[in-house]
């Protein structure tokens, strides 16, 4: 059962960098003390479960599908990622998922390196997740798609640039 969510925000100060690593399904291989204690479950609770374990129920669907469709053809991915916390709380952060490759060029996990996400990026990327989340509860990710594409638009955009026009709200 996940925690019911609250309004409580947990900090991310600008220090702070969340590490994570996952394998091929986004199970938890390692993180750093920092994204133990803001998710506020023990190494034990989260090591081999999936990421999706501190998802929270008002991430639009589409920035997964985004995500993972991207990772998977070997590319890297800057999102904006609310996570949820064992206390029902939340933090936002800016992530950067890598795909990391050994030396003979084959997978060795995914990495993402979170930090806080600044306060231009919030006042864009809040309302932006509601609209989509809306549109997922009635029509799914047919729905939402196009208004992702339409907002990317409106930012000299497309799906092909997502990373550098998430880069320029962070930097706003
Ligand atoms: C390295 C890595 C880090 C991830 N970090 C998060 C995260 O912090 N929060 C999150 O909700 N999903 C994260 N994901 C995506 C999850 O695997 C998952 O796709 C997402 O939570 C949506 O859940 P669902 O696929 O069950 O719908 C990460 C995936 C990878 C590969």
């Amino acid at each position: 059962m996940s925690p019911t969510p609250t309004d409580v925000e947990h900090p991310v100060t600008n220090v702070d960098i969340i590490v994570s690593k996952g394998d091929e399904k986004g199970d938890i291989t390692y993180a750093n003390p920092i994204f133990f204690k803001l998710a506020g479950y023990t190494q034990a609770e989260l090591l081999e479960k999936p990421h999706s374990i501190i998802r929270h129920p008002d991430m639009p669907k589409i920035i997964f599908k985004y995500l993972w469709d991207t990772i998977k053809s070997g590319k890297d991915v800057k999102a904006f990622v609310k996570n949820l916390c064992k206390d029902g709380g939340f933090y936002w952060v800016f992530a950067h998922v890598r795909v990391a490759t050994n030396p003979d060029g084959s997978f060795r996990n995914y990495v993402s390196t979170r930090r806080g996400m600044s306060a231009g990026a919030r006042a864009v990327i809040e309302p932006l997740y509601k609209e989509l989340l809306a549109a997922e509860q009635s029509g799914g990710m047919d729905a939402s798609l196009p208004i992702l594409e339409a907002f990317l638009k409106d930012n000299g955009a497309s799906l092909d640039t997502f990373n550098d026009a998430m880069q320029k709200i962070q930097n706003s």
